[in-house]
């Protein structure tokens, strides 16, 4: 089939300036800054509101080249793929406005490409698992995260903001538990390869070991136990999770 945008020609205003994850890391790491902004101070939360706005960007991206790139699929996937570009459009303008409020601004910082990326998997299955399940399971844990500091500084407009914006991504990962049973039924290899490729982005972004459970005030990012319970993950998923967030670097 023909695949009308490439992983590098996603449209965006020249005020956009985009960057290999790795080499934002490196930037960072020589002038001695974190290579993950780490919550602690208002620039800190600026930079990772500016973050999760090009992820909703490219999450809205992702799954409106769902709804195109799978037309044998069954109809209740493309609806349910459409549903998400509509929430992830409505997560664009929250975060917008967030970062004005924060005054910032829409291309302030580097856009890196991981999402997209990975919402470019030829296989739908591996698509929603990696996508849906491993990427938005990680967004329900910076979320929920986002939201006690929030709370704790004081903060109502950006509490409430992205906690309207989590019940989304709760849905969106119960999607992805439910697509990928659906599309997997009575194939358990292609179930495993679509598993294997959410594994490797839950350990791409376990941080060097830094995401924990426990106080979300202590930890770079926390792993939001009772959020991906409700997201439908299981005890053995999120038991893992907590054992690969120990092992190998994010980059
Ligand atoms: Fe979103
Ligand atoms: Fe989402």
């Amino acid at each position: 089939m023909e695949r009308p945008i490439a992983y590098d020609k996603l449209a965006r205003e020249d005020r956009f300036v985009r960057m290999r994850a790795r080499e934002v890391a490196r930037l960072k790491l020589e002038q001695g800054l974190p290579p993950f902004p780490d919550l602690a101070s208002r620039e800190a939360i600026r930079e990772r509101v500016h973050g999760i706005l090009v992820g909703e960007l490219q999450a809205m991206e992702g799954a409106g080249r769902s709804v195109c790139d799978f037309p044998d699929a069954p109809w209740e996937f493309t609806l349910d793929m459409a549903r998400q570009v509509w929430d992830e459009s409505r997560h664009v303008e929250i975060y917008l406005r967030l970062l004005e409020h924060l005054d910032g601004h829409a291309g302030e910082f580097p856009e890196t490409t991981i999402l997209w990326r990975c919402a470019c998997a030829e296989d739908a299955a591996a698509r929603v698992a990696g996508v849906n399940r491993g990427l938005e399971g990680l967004a329900c844990d910076v979320f929920n995260q986002l939201v006690h500091i929030a709370r704790r500084i004081g903060d109502p407009i950006l509490e409430r903001a992205v906690e309207f914006v989590l019940a989304d991504e709760i849905t969106h990962v119960r999607m992805g538990s439910k697509w990928l049973t659906r599309l997997t039924e009575g194939d358990p290899e292609r179930r495993r390869r679509a598993i294997e490729f959410q594994e490797t982005i839950d350990e791409r972004f376990n941080l060097g070991g830094m995401r924990r459970t426990g106080d979300p005030e202590a930890v770079p990012v926390s792993v939001a136990t009772d959020v991906r319970r409700q997201a439908g993950f299981t005890e053995e998923e999120i038991e893992r999770l907590l054992r690969t967030t120990q092992r190998s670097p994010v980059y």
